[in-house]
């Protein structure tokens, strides 16, 4: 398959057909990676190589990232910002400009989203939000494929949004607009989602804000959550402003739909944004998710990557 879009980078570049065929391509190479064992991956990015940059610390994100590109038989360079020349004043745009000499394509986690789309417009080759400020739109294909499998369908479910309305919770939207899913969104004021985002999605669907999580997670086919103390959050203790109102509880849990799925895309802090008994109880959906991010990543790669003529020599 391939994307109309050269750049993934807050999720909204693609369309709901688009999405429906990432995930069914995931699905099948989840389904074929297990099949055929851990050895064989599919060989469609053999001879392709992906530099992956990262200002920020990873755990997911850089390890599905290039265990993927190993499966579909290309090759992942690490990047710590620290190690470029970027930490010695060249700028991001040169940093594009030569890296897309070399490579196929490029994954990005920033701090400043205004980072990643002057590496895309510099780039010749593909750029992919590995997490900025403002978006993590990997992290919302991986929730959509493990809402799929949970449930079977995406369309006319209701996903329901606790805590911070952060760069997960933004690509999330974009998602649920692409999808067919309403969203109801609690937070602090102060926390919410990004306007735009917002008034975007409810041309597709519904998205309710409030600052009342018993009201959001009312009958919701899913919960989600994340830290409420993010890694460019300065504020060390900015999570006194959300717990315990917004902690992800039994009690709260209980407001959902009796089948309602638990998610978070991790890491987590048990205790805070969770309660123990939740992530690690029955309704959780956390190590699916986590899993799900190489497979939906793969998919991605292979649709951006996989269908470009190979790179100029
Ligand atoms: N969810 C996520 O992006 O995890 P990492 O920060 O470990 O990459």
């Amino acid at each position: 398959m391939n994307l109309r879009t050269r750049d993934f980078l807050t999720f909204a570049e693609i369309d709901g057909g688009e999405t429906r065929r990432l995930l069914d391509l995931a699905a099948r190479l989840k389904r074929d990676l297990r099949q055929s064992g851990r050895s064989k991956g599919s060989r469609q990015l053999a001879g392709a190589t992906m530099a992956m940059i990262f200002q920020k610390p990873s755990t997911r994100t850089r390890v599905s990232f290039e265990t993927g590109m190993f499966q579909l038989g290309g090759h992942a360079i690490n990047l710590s910002a620290s190690e470029l020349q970027l930490s010695r004043g060249e700028t991001v745009e040169d940093t594009a400009r030569t890296l897309s000499r070399y490579v196929d394509v490029v994954m990005a986690r920033v701090f400043d989203h205004s980072d990643l789309e002057a590496l895309a417009r510099c780039s010749e080759v593909p750029v992919v939000n590995g997490l900025s400020n403002s978006f993590h739109p990997c992290q919302t294909l991986a929730d959509l494929l493990t809402i799929r499998e949970r449930k079977g369908r995406l369309r006319g479910l209701r996903v329901c949004w606790i805590g911070d309305g952060n760069n997960v919770c933004n690509s999330l939207i974009y998602g649920c607009a692409r999808t067919g899913m309403d969203v109801s969104v609690a937070t602090p004021r102060r926390f919410c989602p990004l306007q735009s985002v917002v008034d975007e999605a409810r041309d597709s669907v519904s998205v309710d804000l409030t600052a009342d999580p018993a009201k959001a997670a009312a009958g919701a086919d899913v919960v989600m959550t994340d830290t409420f103390s993010s890694i460019h959050n300065k504020d060390t203790d900015r999570a006194r402003l959300f717990v315990p109102r917004y902690t992800v509880s039994d009690r709260l849990m209980a407001r959902a739909a009796g089948d309602a799925v638990f998610m978070h895309c991790l890491p987590a802090k048990r205790g805070l944004e969770v309660a123990p008994s939740v992530i690690d109880g029955p309704q959780s959906a956390v190590w699916d998710e986590a899993e799900n991010r190489l497979h939906v990543q793969k998919a991605l790669l292979v649709a951006l990557v996989g269908s470009r003529p190979a790179r100029r020599a």
